[in-house]
Order: C-alpha cells, then structure tokens, then sequence
C-alpha cells in the first residue's frame, strides 16, 4: 500500500465502561479490543463512567471505586498503553459535572423518555432506579462524548439510541448558541454479543460472566458449567454448535480447528464434556497475557492510581476548555 493511501486522518475517539461491576470477557472482545486498536493511530479518551454506576447503583455506592480499581487494571491488562491514550475516572472530572447541568437545560424530557433503555431497565430492575438521575443517563453520556469533541464513539449495537439522542442534543446546542460541540459517530464493534454461562448475553446483570479477573482454574470450572445444546445428552447425540455458547468461543480462540469441531460435535463424535475442556484451555491460553499483565501491574504499588492521576489530568484540561467554550456561547 503507498503512503498516499494509508494517511487515514487522525480522529479523536471517546468511549466509557460504566463502573457498574468487575470488567468480563464480554467486555474484552466486544469493547477493550477494539479500544486498542483505535488507540494506534487514534486520540483516544477513555473514561470509566463512576457517575453513570450510580443511577442504578446508588444504594451500592461504596462498591464502585472497587470496580473502577477492577477497570483501570483490565484496561492495562488488556494492552491500552497509558502514555498513547488517556484513562480517566468521570466524577474526577468536575466539568462534566457542570456541563451536565448545562446540557440538561435544553434537553426535553420527552427526549430521554423515549430512549428504549429507559423504560426497559425500570421493567427490568424496579421503579427504585426512576430516578431523575437515571432519566438523565443520555445527557451524562452525551456530556462525557462532547466535553472531549469525540468525532467516533466505539459502542455496541444496544447503544445507538443513546449515540443518536447525543447527536441531537449536540445539534439543539450549536443551533441555539453557536458552533460549539462536535456531533459524533458510533464506530461499531464487529463482534456479535458474547454468550454468557447460562446462553444469555453476558452480563453484570445476569452473573454469567467469566471475569478479567479470574484465574485459570476459576475460568476451567466456570466453562465447565457453561449451558450446552439441551437435546445433546450424551456424547453421542447430534449437537448443534450454531446455538451452543462453548462452540462461540471455540469459533472465536480455537479457530483453525472450529469446523472439525463442529463436525464432529454434530455426527456424535465430540461429547460436551470434552469439547468444554479443550475450548477452556484455549481461553486460558488467550487470557494468559493479561493476567501475566495484571499481575505486574498489581504488584507495582500506587501505578494504578498514578495511571489515573495523570490520565485525569489531562482529560480535566480539554473538558476545561470545553466547559469554557459552552460557557461563552450561551454568555454565562
Ligand atoms: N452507556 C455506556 C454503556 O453502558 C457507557 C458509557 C458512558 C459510554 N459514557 C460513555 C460509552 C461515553 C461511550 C461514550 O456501555
């Protein structure tokens, strides 16, 4: 390829994982992978949103700076180099605080009662978290894109509407006082939703996650749990990889062999116990690095926190300059 055609611009990126629970392999593959990739050729600003953990979590407040310490460590482990990207803690960062107030003025409620998470999360956790708070989740969020002028937001596919609602509210703001914010884009992850234990997507939320966080032998006993293809009893049923959450991982760590697997599991050859044990040492294989990672981080006393401090710094500096943009714009 020449030079000509590989000078791909420059974009500053901004994505956040809300400290709401321990960082899990569905978080690896769906959004820390691709967090270091863009942290190549990219300005990337990457937040771990404490705020955002307490609309849901306020009664558990005192757990967050244990998972925001469980973040910054998955985040190193994963590979996201400190000194290429900017790692940082949201309620450190006071601007975004303030910004929220101001972005919250032009913000119709009816904006935020449309947004389908709103509704779904108050059926699924109970009318406690209705909280004026969680209402604002998007303009927190839109806040946390625009105080850095995010130009791509790495995101899954469940948070377009919210992508979408910062785009408007990004629009309703420079209509109204002047060309200040950025209007971002999602820049969708390629992975598909990762299985949990259990078949569901996995999540904080279902306790079907095989964390960043555990060892080898957690990991092998968590597989061995891992819900199979119900029609498939013994070793000699036909299974149906398709569907089954062993054989997503198989596809995914174990990909030269993926097809003979499939094959095999199917005509009866490959019994579920096996194929759980083989795709567990694969996982391991993969997740070694970042627990060697992990480690050493771990035992370097007061790195994590200084990887904090200083990424917080920095990120106070642009959100400084951005508060005082929107501050001159609607004369304040
Ligand atoms: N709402 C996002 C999620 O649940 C987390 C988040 C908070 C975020 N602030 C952000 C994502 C800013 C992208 C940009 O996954």
């Amino acid at each position: 390829m020449t030079a000509a055609v590989k000078t791909a611009k420059r974009r500053r990126i901004m994505a956040g994982i809300r400290a709401s629970g321990k960082l899990h392999v569905g978080h690896w593959l769906g959004a820390l992978q691709n967090f270091v990739a863009l942290a190549q050729d990219n300005d990337c600003f990457y937040e771990i949103a404490d705020l955002h953990a307490l609309t849901t979590n306020f009664g558990r407040s005192k757990e967050i700076a244990g998972f925001v310490e469980d973040i910054a460590l998955g985040f190193l482990a994963a590979g996201l180099d400190p000194q290429r990207c900017t790692i940082f803690v949201q309620s450190r960062v006071p601007e975004i605080s303030e910004l929220a107030v101001l972005l919250g003025m032009i913000t119709p409620v009816s904006w935020l009662e449309r947004v389908p998470t709103y509704k779904d999360q108050i059926a699924a956790l109970g009318s406690e978290i209705a909280t004026y708070g969680f209402l604002g989740y998007p303009v927190l969020q839109t806040v946390d894109i625009a105080a850095f002028k995010g130009q791509g937001v790495p995101v899954g596919q469940d948070q377009l509407p919210h992508l979408e609602l910062c785009r408007e509210i990004v629009r309703r703001f420079n209509h109204l006082y002047g060309d200040v914010l950025v209007e971002p884009e999602a820049v969708l992850s390629q992975t598909p939703a990762v299985p949990g234990l259990d078949g569901r997507k996995m999540s904080k939320s279902y306790d079907n996650s095989i964390l960043l966080a555990d060892s080898t032998a957690e990991t092998t006993a968590k597989v061995k749990e891992m819900y199979t293809d119900p029609t498939k009893i013994r070793k000699s049923d036909p299974g149906h990889p398709e569907t089954c959450p062993v054989f997503f991982f198989q596809e995914i760590f174990n990909p030269g062999r993926a097809a003979e697997i499939a094959h095999r599991c199917r005509t009866g050859q490959l019994g579920c116990v096996e194929d759980k044990a083989d795709m567990a040492m694969h996982l391991n294989a993969a997740l070694a690095p970042l627990r060697e990672r992990r480690r050493e981080f771990e035992s370097k006393p007061g790195y994590v926190e200084e990887v904090l401090a200083d990424g917080t710094r920095r990120a106070r500096d642009v959100a400084r300059q951005t508060l005082k943009d929107v501050r001159a714009a609607m004369g304040l």
